[in-house]
Order: C-alpha cells, then structure tokens, then sequence
C-alpha cells in the first residue's frame, strides 16, 4: 500500500521521479554524511522516493574499500536514521556503492570518480545525471569545484550535472562573494544548490502556504495590522565537539546569517508571481535589500545587537559547564553563543514594524518559532474588570519542536459577567496529517536532483545576508565593552531587554 493510500491525508507527500542519478558525496564518511546526509538517503529508499536508477559514490580521506564504506554507511544509518532500517532496503541502497579515498585536491580522485561513473553507465546502458555533494569544511569547496571543471566533470552532452555546497559560504560578504565567484567560473548558477537546511523543514515551507493559501492572513499581513514580530531559534544544547568552527563562528555567522534571515525573508515577502525558484527568490533578496544594515559603530551596532556567552548552570536536570570551560575553547574566548537583533524592513508593507531575532545555545529548551503580535484593538467597550485579560492577538507559527499554528484569541471566560482571557487556535501538523515530518535533508537533496533550486540560497541572497551581518561583526570587533553572560538553561540575558520597546517582553523560552 502506498503512503497515501494508507493515509489519504498524506495526499501530496508523493514524490516526482527523478531521472537516473550517480551521486557523489565529498567528505561522505564526516559528521554531516553519516548522521543527515546517508540517513536521508535511506529513507528516501525506503519511500521509493529516490531516481529508480541511482548510484552512490562516496570520497573521502579516509582509506577504506569500497566494502568498508559499505559498512561504515550501514551502521552510520542505523543509528540515525529516522526509521528502524528494512534490512533489504538497505542492502539495496549500499549494495554497490562505491567509495574513492584520496584528498580533495588529488587528481586521481577524480580520474577515478569519472571511470566509475562510465563503468556503472555503460553496466546500466543508460545514461545518468550527475549530482555531488560538498560536505566538507569549506575550504575545500573551491578547490572541489576548480577540480570538477579541469576533468570535465562539470557538464554532460547527455544529462545534467549538479552541486550543492554546504554552508558556510564563507565567513564574511568578502569570502562568500569569492566563493561564488569560484564556483561561477566552472558552474552555471543553475547548476548550484547552497543549502540552507531550515529551507527544507516543512514548517518552514508551510510560511508559504499559511500566507498566500489562505485569504485570511494577507489582509493583515502589514504594517497596518502588526505591531511587532518576534523570531526564536533556542537550543538547549551546547557547542558538542565542534569548538573549532563554532568558536570562530559564533551565533551570527552560525544561525542568523542562514537560518534566522531565512525564515524572516519567508515571512515577509511579497507574494511572488509564481513558486518557480527565481520568482520566489527575487522576492526574498528584495526583503533582504530593504534591511538597513547598521553603521558599524560599535555604539550604533549596540543599539541593535546584544550578544552575550553561556557561562554554567543546569540543562535538562543536569548541571553543565560554561562555553569557556567546553573542550577546545579558550579560556579568554569572546565569542557569542547568544545574539538578539532588532531590524527593520524599510519598505512599503513593514515599514515602523520591529523585527526581533534572538538566537542561543544552553537556553532552556529547543524551541524554534514566529510570533506575530497584532496590534491592540482600538477601543475596549468592555468594563474595568473585563479590559483586564484583553492581550494584542497572536500568531505564533512554530517551527519546531510544536510544529504548527497557534493563534491566540480573545475569549469570554464562562460566568455571569464579561470577563476576558486570551484562548489559543491550535493546528498541529503531526495531528492534522498523520504523519511524521521527512527530515530536511531528504526533501533538499530530492530537490537538487530534480534541479528545483526553490528552496536553496542562490548567489545574491548569500551576499545580502552577509551585507547586513557585517556590519555588526565589524562594530563588535572594535567593542571592548566586556560580554554579557548568561546562565546555561536560562531565557537568555537580561541585556536582550533594552532592544525592546515599552511595554514589549520577549515570549518565554
Ligand atoms: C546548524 C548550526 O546550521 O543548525 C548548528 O550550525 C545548529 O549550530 C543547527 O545547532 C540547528 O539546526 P536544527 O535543525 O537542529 O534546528
């Protein structure tokens, strides 16, 4: 039985075939492959979801046969995968899966990358797209995209070839404007899928539908109806092993400049004339156009930015160190784990409307959402005592872990006399639909090989994220002003207060 004849609710959770693929996954033996990238796989197997002919190259540094890397993919994908693995399916998948050892700048590697796509073709007697996909540190995306060009890897006469890059593309609007550049000399920008993975989320695609299926929401969708927006992406867990990106990183360069610009840019597009890749994204670049980047006086980037570091306390019942005292960071580091900005979108629809984004790791919970507060209704006819529980309304779409839309209302408390409370709406997905949400990875890297570049960044987006982080990267380099901290399983700090207006409080972690 298929998915959706199990569960007609399901309808549109069918996929397109793709044509025959080779995939190809630099770096396929890290982190990111084993724990998303080789578990998306297998279930997009076990849907039926992937080409009907597919192919599955690995590379990497590590030395291993390809029956090695058979295994070490297994086993990566028992552990991680979203379902309990169908032992066929997987032997299906793996089967003849291959795996190039060799460092990314090696020729050889891709000599030999090219003689098995021929052999596994000319086996097949069909011919193959060809997909790869860069998850390596990023130092090695131009030197992996130069390489693809000099063997001729970068084109076919008789399929298409395709390459996402993993973020970050680069560390500043310098970098990621050379990086682009880079990869533009050998590939056409059509070719080019940079991930964002919170564009895979189907809560984060369901922004769309939620604002342009729906007539309900459009009307007050502007500066008329909204008194602010509050955007949150918490974390409970700390930096794990990754102290030598992330503390380089920090949280600006590591959540706002991807994740965080992209949820506010589907929040506050205009609608685009069609969902084709580039009508959706040129309505996104305008959003991020009309952001003013601050001066980068560390006094005017104070006024819109609080940064601040975890120091110890209790996560989940258990007591956990503060960032300075994680493994592989300095003693003396300044780097933030907490930013919270207030920005505005100049144009004709935001205009006046803050928009705030906060962003921390060891707060008090995961929690991942959007919180539109409506302005306050103009009169309150009701008596003293009713007017007392009369709250703006809001909209709250929740990203995760309540994936979902809760509206707040209004509402009369039962009783003989006019008393007023605040009521939620609630839709639920995981009620609404039956079903357990794919994971990002699975529908992104079905995208990139059917070539629908919707949901990735393209070039000129990257760019004017980083035009507006810049500047308050550069005013917080030359602030000496010591950093905020906060307790780790906290709401954050108190300092993210002061970006607020009167009468304006962040919602409860
Ligand atoms: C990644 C960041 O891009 O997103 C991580 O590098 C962060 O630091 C992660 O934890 C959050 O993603 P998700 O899907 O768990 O919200």
């Amino acid at each position: 039985m298929t998915a959706t004849a199990a569960n007609p609710l399901a309808e549109g959770l069918e996929r397109q075939p793709i044509r025959p693929t080779t995939l190809t996954i630099f770096g396929a033996t890290g982190d990111l492959s084993r724990r998303k990238l080789l578990p998306a796989l297998y279930n997009l197997a076990h849907e039926g979801a992937l080409p009907e002919r597919f192919n599955l190259v690995g590379s990497s540094r590590a030395d291993m046969p390809h029956g090695d890397f058979r295994e070490m993919a297994a086993t990566a994908i028992r552990q991680f995968s979203r379902r309990k693995p169908d032992e066929q399916v997987l032997a299906a998948l793996l089967d003849d899966a291959r795996f190039v050892p060799g460092s990314f700048d090696d020729p050889d590697v891709y000599d030999e990358i090219r003689r098995i796509e021929d052999e596994l073709e000319t086996a097949a007697g069909i011919s193959f797209n060809r997909a790869f996909y860069l998850s390596t540190a990023p130092a090695f995306f131009p030197v992996i995209v130069k390489k693809l060009g000099e063997h001729g890897l970068q084109s076919k006469d008789d399929g298409e070839v395709r390459v996402v890059i993993e973020k970050p593309i680069g560390t500043n609007l310098a970098e990621a404007k050379q990086l682009n550049r880079d990869v533009l000399d050998v590939l056409e920008e059509r070719q080019v899928f940079r991930i964002d993975h919170y564009l895979g989320k189907e809560t984060v695609q369901n922004m769309l539908a939620f604002r342009f299926a729906n007539g309900l929401f459009e009307p007050i969708w502007n500066r008329n109806y909204v008194e602010s927006v509050q955007i949150t992406a918490a974390e409970d867990l700390g930096i794990g092993g990754r102290a030598g990106y992330y503390d380089h990183a920090g949280a600006l360069r590591d959540l706002v400049q991807n994740h965080m610009l992209q949820l506010l840019t589907l929040l506050c597009m205009e609608p685009p004339t069609s969902f084709s890749a580039d009508d959706v994204r040129d309505e996104k670049v305008k959003v991020l156009h009309a952001i003013h980047a601050p001066d980068p006086d560390p006094a005017k980037v104070a006024e819109m930015a609080v940064r601040a570091q975890y120091g110890p306390g209790v996560v989940g019942g258990e007591q956990v160190p503060g960032y300075r005292d994680e493994e592989g960071v300095p003693p003396d580091s300044k780097t933030p784990t907490y930013v919270a900005l207030a920005l505005e979108v100049d144009n004709w629809r935001w205009a006046g409307v803050p928009i705030y984004l906060r962003t921390g790791k060891r707060l008090a919970r995961k929690v991942t959402e959007i919180a539109v507060t409506l302005k306050p209704v103009p009169h309150l006819a009701f008596d003293q005592e009713g007017s007392v529980g009369v709250q703006p309304n809001q909209i709250v779409l929740g990203v995760q872990p309540n994936e979902g839309v809760t509206i707040s209302l209004g509402a009369k408390i039962p009783g003989s006399r006019m008393r007023i409370r605040p009521v939620n709406m609630e839709f639920l997905y995981g009620t609404a639909f039956l079903s357990e949400s794919p994971e990002a990875y699975e529908r992104l890297i079905t995208d990139a090989m059917r070539g629908d570049a919707t949901l990735f960044t393209r070039d000129d987006e990257v760019e004017a994220q980083w035009t507006i982080c810049d500047p308050i990267l550069a005013g917080w380099a030359e602030d000496d002003s010591p950093l905020p901290t906060y307790e780790a399983g906290s709401g954050g700090p108190a300092e993210a207060d002061r970006l607020l207006r009167e009468g304006e409080r962040w919602r409860a972690i």
